[in-house]
């Protein structure tokens, strides 16, 4: 054969590969005679009826991706791939449609780089500093709605990993330290983004806490303070929301890789918690075929080093079981019906981007902390001010985002562009275009406002001296694949900001950090913002708040300490030998796939998570959990709280009812989030206390209103290991009721028997 016939027949032959790609995933042959088409049938009736048509391939194609750039080998038929994270084939000739993933989680992925637009949401920590339920359902809503609109019928995103390492460099992705709040807000978040008809997921299960040796590390922690904080808040997240998927996590947890870990996946989840959904490996988080599978992992990502060609042969061989095989598979068919993804499949279409931003806005207006307001400094006078020093943190451009794979692009940009790049690429620093510089200017034209770099902190000072109000900004950048070696600012803020405040005492610091950070010139300066990831409109919202159209009314989701010498882990312990992966490193990545040798670490504080530590350690915080400002005040009386009984299902549930005024005594209109605690019988061997309820209450200027809680019986209850079994102790308990968990005027004893 001569070259030239050998290149046409290698070019034939290619271009009937691809003919044969195309067709297998065009558009998904829906027939309404199917019936399993019929919506009216339950979605787990519709996804056994499919199953029993399906071929064992076609089962197979269900329960892996087809690859991920620089994670794994591309499968020719990941040609059809929206651009997201994965792409599972879906079985065109019964209607059943692609699964297109997009990692979703403040704002959809990857928009720039496919030549699509999304809408940033503040971090997921900042949600929960709104601890407003109705804002989490909107968050969840504009994102579910982004990814349709982009073509994607999945979404990567419900992180609620507990800040149980504030040095965790994910914690910006997650909903804070306590597991009720936590909890709660992600399956609002969830419950909103599935209404648009999206498979949702909630991640990472589980403990996967840092960062650091991720793929390598093993958690020891015993069952009852596993249960009663990280796991809780997945339990809380999943039965609130009935997500379609959870993601298993990278890390070992007492000996076992998550992604094959029967006590995380089956026992836990699938039995416990009747989790219906399928469990999904985090990308390249599947280790093995038989035995992950037998423990509960019913799909690998990103591709199918385990449950592709070697699921087949182990199916065949009859070491996994059709009915294990079919379970998987059933799983995520009756996901798929559940969702609304296949009566509804996603239309491509533009955005609403006026209306994303203004979502937006008004979520990060409900989640950006007043932590210090000196002689009521804020909200600032715009008709009397004449002299402003803005510095610091870029604030001429933008304000600073989180990074890895929770990364949205910036519309229009990265607003600080690295020399000699044209794209951004996995963690590089990225700001949003939001000025602060610009959007105070826009609220005091007849203010000289000023802007310094920060740079040098001499200049700085020397401009904050001739101004009326130096307001310096300061920032911590985190990413997936990293943890922070200290909650100390990074690039010598603390210097800078400590430098403006000598200078002049009318300083306000703005805060950009993905969680809590020391403030060693805390009581130096006159007020303090923390604005997290503020999002796409974060400079608009801050403005808002800084002169006072908006009410500041959120509060921290995490306690600030004073010092890193008050966490309870000097350090992460750290991998032997760096076991961290690079984007695009093959070699590192077939090493994680065998499963990189284990380094152990012990989360010994168990139950003391967040402030529960502070309060058995007797450690006074900077800013407690549930700290957070307004320009209004309140006030708390009357507490009564009742316990009652409850029909829930057969049982009857022992639940509480908790009630008492709340008033606001200014001048101006506020939403309060009033907080419920309780104190168990000494016997529980609980933390001193804990979050049970909380309600965000909008009030008027001087109105009063009787606000009433029903307490989840969950909530009161601890882990009984011996029993496999939440139980509630019977004796005295205490309620606390008040505006954060260091400030609760209001205390009534109860008994429950
Ligand atoms: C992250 C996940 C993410 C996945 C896909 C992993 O590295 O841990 O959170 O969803 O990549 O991008």
């Amino acid at each position: 054969m001569t070259m030239m016939s050998r290149i046409l027949r290698l070019s034939l032959l290619l271009s009937g590969l691809f003919a044969a790609v195309i067709s297998v995933s065009a558009q998904s042959n829906r027939k309404p005679s199917q019936p399993w088409m019929n919506p009216s049938v339950s979605a787990d009736e519709r996804a056994d009826l499919v199953l029993k048509e399906m071929t064992l391939d076609e089962k197979i194609s269900l329960l892996h991706g087809t690859g991920m750039v620089g994670l794994s080998p591309m499968s020719p038929l990941s040609v059809h791939s929206n651009g997201g994270a994965g792409y599972v084939v879906g079985v065109p000739r019964l209607g059943i449609p692609d699964i297109q993933i997009s990692d979703a989680a403040y704002g959809v992925r990857n928009s720039g780089e496919n030549g699509r637009y999304s809408t940033a949401l503040p971090a997921n920590i900042a949600g929960a500093a709104s601890w407003d339920l109705e804002a989490a359902y909107a968050y969840g809503g504009l994102i579910g709605r982004e990814l349709r609109a982009q073509g994607y019928n999945m979404s990567l995103g419900g992180g609620v990993n507990i800040a149980r390492e504030l040095r965790n460099g994910r914690n910006f992705e997650y909903m804070g330290e306590d597991p009720i709040l936590a909890g709660t807000m992600v399956g609002q978040l969830m419950k909103g983004e599935q209404a648009e008809h999206v498979l949702g997921d909630i991640k990472h299960y589980a403990l996967n806490d840092q960062e650091s040796g991720r793929n390598a590390v093993n958690v020891h922690i015993d069952k009852r303070s596993m249960r009663e904080t990280d796991l809780l808040a997945f339990e809380i997240g999943i039965r609130e929301a009935h997500p379609s998927a959870v993601m298993c996590s990278y890390n070992r947890v007492n000996g076992d890789f998550a992604c094959e870990n029967s006590y995380l996946l089956t026992d836990v989840l699938k039995k416990d918690w009747h989790f219906p959904g399928f469990v999904l490996s985090d990308w390249q988080g599947a280790h093995s075929t038989e035995k992950a599978s037998a423990a509960g992992l019913d799909h690998e990502e990103p591709g199918e080093i385990f449950f592709g060609p070697e699921l087949k042969k182990a199916v065949d061989s009859g070491k996994i079981p059709q009915a294990e095989l079919n379970d998987h598979v059933h799983r995520i068919l009756r996901s798929m019906f559940a969702s609304g993804v296949v009566d509804d499949p996603p239309l491509r279409g533009v955005p609403d981007v006026a209306g994303g931003l203004a979502i937006t806005q008004k979520i990060a207006e409900g989640s950006i902390v007043l932590l210090k307001n000196d002689s009521a400094i804020l909200p600032l006078d715009a008709s009397k001010l004449r002299s402003i020093a803005v510095i610091g943190a870029h604030s001429d451009v933008g304000m600073i985002s989180g990074g890895g794979s929770a990364q949205v692009d910036p519309m229009g940009g990265n607003a600080i562009m690295p020399p000699g790049k044209g794209a951004t690429h996995w963690q590089d620093e990225i700001w949003f275009p939001t000025s602060p510089l610009k959007t105070i200017r826009a609220k005091t034209p007849s203010a000289d406002v000023q802007y310094d770099s920060g740079a040098d902190p001499a200049a700085a000072a020397a401009l904050a001296k001739s101004a009326e109000v130096a307001i310096v900004f300061a920032y911590t950048w985190e990413s997936e694949g990293m943890d922070l070696d200290t909650l100390s600012l990074p690039h010598h803020q603390d210097d800078l900001i400590a430098k403006v405040a000598a200078a002049n005492p009318h300083t306000i610091v703005v805060l950009e950090t993905g969680c809590a950070v020391t403030m060693p010139w805390a009581d130096k300066v006159a007020g303090i913002f923390e604005a997290w990831y503020a999002g796409s409109r974060g400079a608009e919202a801050l403005a808002n708040l800084m002169f006072g159209d908006v009410n500041p009314s959120a509060k921290l989701p995490v306690t600030f300490p004073k010092s890193d010498r008050d966490l309870p882990h000097a350090t992460i312990v750290h991998p032997p030998a760096h076991s961290m992966s690079k984007h695009g490193d093959h070699e590192a990545w077939r090493a994680i796939a065998k499963g990189l040798p284990a380094f152990e670490t012990t989360y010994d504080e168990g139950l003391k998570v967040g402030y529960k530590w502070y309060d058995s350690e007797g450690k006074q915080p900077l800013f407690p959990f549930g700290y957070g400002l307004s320009y209004t005040t309140y006030s708390y009386s009357n507490l009564s709280a009742i316990p009652m009984v409850t029909k829930g299902g057969t049982n009857e549930v022992p639940g509480l009812l908790v009630t008492f005024k709340l008033a606001n005594n200014g001048s101006r209109a506020g939403s309060e989030v009033a907080e419920v605690y309780a104190a168990l019988p000494a016997s529980a061997g609980e933390p001193p206390k804990r979050l049970i309820g909380w309600s965000k209450v909008k009030l008027a200027a001087g109105e009063s209103k009787e606000v009433t809680l029903t307490v989840d019986p969950l909530f009161l209850s601890v882990f009984d290991e011996a029993k496999n079994a939440w139980q509630l102790v019977p004796g005295e308990y205490t309620i606390f009721a008040g505006g954060s968990s260091r400030d609760l005027p209001l205390q009534a004893k109860i008994e429950i028997k």
